[in-house]
């Protein structure tokens, strides 16, 4: 971990996460590079990384990631994630195919802090060719560090599962 990351970063956070204080992050190709970006800062904040590729800049599917992603939050092995594509779009999409996973696509604070607020975001996407550094990091420490209001807002998450069955028929 830099000491430019522990710097920014301030007082650890994982108190705010409660006690499975792991974040899972997972990248494509185009989220590579700001992965590794992240990962310190998440270290920075008091809590632990799992990494789970991509391990390099070499071409990869994206939902291949965020399969292994929902698998993660599923087991328990993290309670909050990360998912970074070249765009987030792609590797959204595939994320929320998943009906445990509520992952949104951000690009700045006030949309970070809106994805924990009002929707109880579960996993953070940035576009790894959208958004800097300095933005992704912002996005990161806010999300991880704000709580879902509750409320109107989880009889409304809450219909998310209700659409899913109901759609078919
Ligand atoms: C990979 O080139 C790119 O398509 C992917 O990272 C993402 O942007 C897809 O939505």
């Amino acid at each position: 971990m830099s000491s430019d990351a522990k710097d920014r970063a301030g007082p650890p956070i994982s108190t705010l996460v409660g006690p499975q204080n792991t974040i899972a992050i997972a990248a494509d190709h185009g989220g590579y590079d700001l992965k590794q970006t992240l990962i310190p800062e998440i270290e920075a904040m008091g809590l632990a990384a799992l990494d789970l590729g991509c391990h390099g800049p070499e071409s990869v599917d994206y939902p291949d990631f965020a399969r292994e992603m929902a698998t993660v939050l599923k087991d328990g092995r993290a309670r909050r994630g990360v998912l970074i594509c070249g765009t987030g779009i792609g590797i959204s999409m595939a994320a929320n195919r998943h009906e445990h996973v509520r992952a949104a696509l951000c690009w700045n604070g006030t949309a970070a802090r809106l994805a924990r607020q009002h929707n109880d975001a579960n996993v953070l996407v940035l576009g790894g060719r959208m958004v800097g550094d300095e933005l992704a990091r912002d996005c990161l420490r806010i999300f991880l560090s704000t709580a879902f209001e509750g409320g109107r807002h989880l009889r409304r998450v809450a219909k998310f599962s209700t659409n899913v069955e109901t759609e078919g028929a």
